[in-house]
């Protein structure tokens, strides 16, 4: 299970998590209404911050939700957080919430605040092992909104599917719609059949991920060719290798699908090599 440190941020100041307080009236807890991001941190340094914050500025945009202060006074916030949890491996978490004091309203308050808060978990080790075996996941229908591409904390259907695939002690639910692979519960997730990886179209019901952005930089970089394009879940369950990406998670191999093998049931080469290429990127960043 997940483990918070000490220190967190909320609104404009340094404080122990313990002692955040947040209004019933914040619209993140009433209605979801809020963006988010994770990223890993190695050595106290963010992986992929400004792809992050990217996203993160888009994510609010199409919310109609304003930052609220700069990239900057955010980065500082976030650098805060990282150096008073001690820095070292953790997973940052950052939410931007709609908060306007007045009452429950579904409609925008008249003169809505952004609040940010900023916390992080200690970032678990991979466990060499289990990877080097290659992990199982299961298959789920896709019952999430049509806007996956947003990073919002309206999570339901994400938290039931993750919980789902937990309790038949799989890795990762693997989200499918229409017959097309989509992504994970918490992850991009890609295959691989004759050494190419296919990866699904980001289109408005994939999350733009950060790590599948950085596996295809290791994969130009280690002569792995990669398309995205759509991908039926036939030729899915028939791939040669799964992987799935995430930020807490790195490039993690699933070697059964529902109970089935995956190509010969082992963690496969190309993602040996991609993992192997991931390590390296992430100590030159
Ligand atoms: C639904 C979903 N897709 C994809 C990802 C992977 O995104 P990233 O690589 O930016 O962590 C996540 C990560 O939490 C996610 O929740």
């Amino acid at each position: 299970m997940a483990q918070a440190l000490e220190h967190a941020w909320h609104e404009g100041q340094l404080k122990p998590l313990a002692d955040v307080r947040i209004s019933p009236l914040d619209r993140g807890y009433l209605f979801g209404d809020g963006i988010y991001e994770v990223m890993p941190v190695y050595d106290g340094k963010p992986l992929g911050l400004d792809k992050h914050l990217r996203r993160l500025a888009r994510s609010c945009d199409e919310i109609r939700l304003p930052l609220g202060r700069s990239i900057e006074d955010i980065t500082a916030a976030l650098m805060a957080v990282i150096e008073a949890n001690g820095g070292g491996n953790q997973s940052l978490y950052l939410q931007l919430t709609r908060v306007g004091l007045e009452g429950r309203d579904h409609r925008f308050p008249d003169a809505p605040q952004t609040h940010l808060f900023a916390m992080s978990n200690r970032l678990a080790p991979i466990d060499a092992d289990a990877y080097a075996n290659g992990l199982s996941a299961i298959v789920l229908p896709d019952q999430r909104w049509a806007r996956c591409d947003i990073k919002s904390t309206s999570l339901l259907a994400n938290v039931l599917a993750k919980q789902l695939a937990s309790e038949a002690g799989a890795a990762e639910a693997i989200l499918e719609r229409d017959g097309e692979l989509i992504e994970g519960a918490t992850s991009a997730v890609g295959c691989v059949t004759g050494g190419t990886l296919a990866l699904p179209v980001e289109d408005a019901r994939v999350l733009p991920s950060v790590t599948r952005a950085l596996t295809v930089e290791v994969a130009g970089r280690c002569g792995v060719p990669v398309e995205t394009r759509r991908v039926n879940m036939d030729e899915f369950r028939a791939a040669d290798e799964i992987l799935i990406m995430s930020s807490t998670r790195e490039i993690m191999p699933i070697s059964d699908l529902d109970g089935a093998p995956v190509g010969d049931g082992e963690a496969g080469p190309v993602w040996r090599t991609l993992f192997t290429g991931y390590q390296a990127l992430k100590a030159d960043a």
